[in-house]
């Protein structure tokens, strides 16, 4: 079921200053930020040759990270993303072991323009899990 890392996703209190690092120190490609108000984050993805890292800065009022980074104030790894191919499909299947999804159990589009889920941090080691549904995972 469980397909490839898609990105780790680190949590910043400041995108630019976050983008900068990686862009002008590390020499890294970075994308353009994208408002996403629905997840209440504005992101950017570094590509690595084998993987992404996706920089998320909280957005708007009540946002899922402002807790995270109150507690983080310098950042911190916020979640990783797996890739599956059927992500309702992968949900019916964890869900049937108690594996609990986040929110109301159905997908949201993620910055990917592709439906994702997250998965409760207890029931994963306590790490937060993204599931994006990519065609080729
Ligand atoms: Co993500």
């Amino acid at each position: 079921m469980i397909g490839r890392l898609n990105h780790v996703a680190i949590a910043v209190p400041n995108l630019e200053a976050g983008v900068a690092r990686y862009r002008d120190t590390l020499g890294a490609q970075v994308s353009a930020p994208q408002a996403l108000p629905e997840h209440g984050v504005t992101v950017v993805f570094v590509t690595l040759p084998n993987t992404k890292i996706e920089l998320l800065e909280a957005l708007g009022e009540g946002s899922p990270i402002g807790k995270f980074l109150e507690r983080n104030p310098e950042g911190g790894i916020h979640h990783i993303c797996y890739e599956v191919s059927d992500i309702r499909a992968a949900r019916d299947t964890l869900s049937a072991t108690g594996l609990r999804v986040l929110g109301d159990g159905e997908p949201k589009i993620g910055a990917h323009g592709n439906p994702v889920l997250f998965l409760h941090p207890k029931d994963m080691n306590g790490t937060l899990v993204e599931l994006e549904e990519v065609a080729a995972a």
